[in-house]
């Protein structure tokens, strides 16, 4: 088979791409078949004489696009043909909404980090949705226990242990979602003129839910390591903020980690000035290539932090599940308000999560996500090397689902995220994550809802684009005719 690729060094494509193509090409031909081994990576690349990455990049593409399979220990083998079709070939006939998909999926999208339902393990749901259905009867749709159904908040609590967090049942509290966590958290603690430290950049959705209480929100500069201690400090000796809420692993917007050290340091302060820290971990599993990160809950010695995690981006958003672990002296006041907020969450698809975490499905979805996402991320990070202009600053955070591009000075993200919306390609600015004074010229771009292929194809017009701008830019600054006379 190495004999039938020839790459080339010349072309514009990269060779990932090319690989791609032509593998592509020679199962069309049926030259390659069902079942057939790939060569390893380290020999296709020895063969072609190229990078391995660019193998593990081809090769991605492939799988993403559902031609090859892979075996743990094994390698990578071609697609039995049915299945092949099954993903080149649109069934006639279909209904409408499944022209809405089509559109949908045409669009590339980088500005949303919710989960492409082709992730969902829908036949695993299923399985255990009837094995339910079988065991519980009516009682799944019976009026449920506000804190959450117990054997979950068991299961929750014994999951848990993999990220060194040792509680008990009593301690957790099932929520609708972590959006809804936030609320039942704002309605607890906040009150018209009270004070709130976030992070600057933050989750929208997290200013929406504390302004909603009519507090003074305070924003502290989010670094690369974490949050800035310094200015943190200044801040704890002039307010009593009711709490401080951020994100230190893989952090959204911006895909930040704290490092250890600042998260250490981070709990002395908050033991220091008796602050109460509410820590929202949605992504910290998908950890593509580092140590595991570990949270402030399992360093929090002193019962300071309250955790908040959603199976959203792990699981399906669509189950609208969360939980939070409290320290005891908050659980009733929580309680109470969790069930001023709706009562209690969906006892169905509590007991379904139940029989989840307990069985090894959860470590199997967990590793799923975890493969397909790297592959993503990978593609991402070539890419971005590739196709942006050099004076565009990111980091690589080696996990979550998001990058943050800080662009140069003169280009506007807003004018930006509208050009490319006109090319279908959708990115989120950067003033969405700030409630006061954006930065005008970051952007977030997410790899939750695109494939390999989007990747490298939306980067390149991104690249593209930005490239004009920064001509416009200067074609503008430059031209004399445009100055005022004086
Ligand atoms: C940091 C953060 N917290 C909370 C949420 C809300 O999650 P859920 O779908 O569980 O309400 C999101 C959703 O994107 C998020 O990114």
């Amino acid at each position: 088979m190495i004999k039938e690729i020839q790459l080339e060094k010349e072309l514009t494509k990269p060779l990932y791409l090319q690989l791609y193509s032509q593998i592509k090409g020679l199962i069309e031909e049926g030259k390659l078949q069902a079942h057939d081994k790939l060569p390893s990576i380290r020999k296709l690349a020895k063969g072609l004489q190229v990078n391995t990455v660019t193998v593990v990049n081809g090769y991605n593409v492939l799988e993403e696009e559902g031609l090859v399979y892979k075996k743990v220990g094994s390698g990578t083998f071609i697609m039995p043909n049915e299945q092949i079709k099954d993903k080149i070939i649109p069934g006639e006939g279909q209904a409408d909404d499944s022209e809405l998909k089509k559109e949908d999926e045409e669009v590339i999208n980088f500005g949303t980090v919710a989960p492409s339902p082709s992730l969902f393990p829908i036949q695993a749901f299923k399985r255990l949705l009837n094995q339910v259905l079988d065991r519980d009867q009516g009682y799944a749709f019976g009026y449920q226990k506000s804190q959450g159904y117990l054997p979950l908040r068991e299961s929750i609590a014994q999951y848990v242990e993999n990220y060194q967090i040792e509680i008990g049942a009593e301690q957790i509290q099932i929520v609708s979602g972590a959006q809804q966590g936030l609320d039942v958290l704002a309605k607890t603690f906040l009150d018209y003129g009270d004070t709130v430290f976030v992070e600057r950049p933050t989750y929208p959705g997290a200013i929406s839910a504390f302004k909603s209480r009519k507090v003074e929100l305070i924003d502290i500069p989010l670094e690369k390591d974490g949050l800035n201690l310094e200015e943190l400090e200044v801040l704890l000796k002039r307010y009593k903020p009711k709490f401080l809420y951020l994100m230190p692993n893989f952090q959204n917007p911006t895909g930040y980690s704290y490092s250890l050290k600042k998260k250490k340091e981070l709990l002395k302060l908050a033991d220091q000035y008796e602050l109460l820290i509410i820590e929202d971990d949605c992504v910290s599993d998908l950890n593509y290539l580092g140590q595991p990160r570990k949270s402030l809950k399992a360093l929090d010695t002193e019962d300071k932090v309250v955790y908040l995690k959603s199976f959203s981006k792990l699981y399906m958003p669509g189950l609208r599940l969360a939980f939070m672990i409290i320290p005891s002296s908050y659980c009733e006041d929580i309680l109470v308000s969790k069930y001023l907020s709706d009562i209690f969450t969906d006892g169905l698809v509590q007991r379904v999560l139940d029989l989840y975490l307990r069985r090894e499905d959860w470590q199997e979805q967990l590793n799923c996500l975890k493969e397909k996402y790297s592959q993503r991320y990978q593609v991402m990070i070539t890419a971005l090397k590739e196709y942006l202009p050099p004076n565009v600053d990111y980091i690589e955070p080696e996990g979550g689902l998001n990058l943050w591009l800080k662009l140069p000075q003169q280009v506007s993200a807003t004018k930006l995220h509208k050009v490319l919306r006109k090319d279908g390609v959708n990115i989120a600015p950067g003033a969405l994550f700030y409630h006061t004074k954006p930065h005008k010229n970051r952007i977030r771009l997410s790899i939750a809802a695109v494939t390999c292929q989007q990747i490298e194809e939306g980067i390149q017009q991104l690249g593209q684009r930005i490239r004009e701008e920064l001509k416009e830019e200067g074609d503008y600054r430059f031209d004399e005719s445009m100055m005022p006379l004086v």
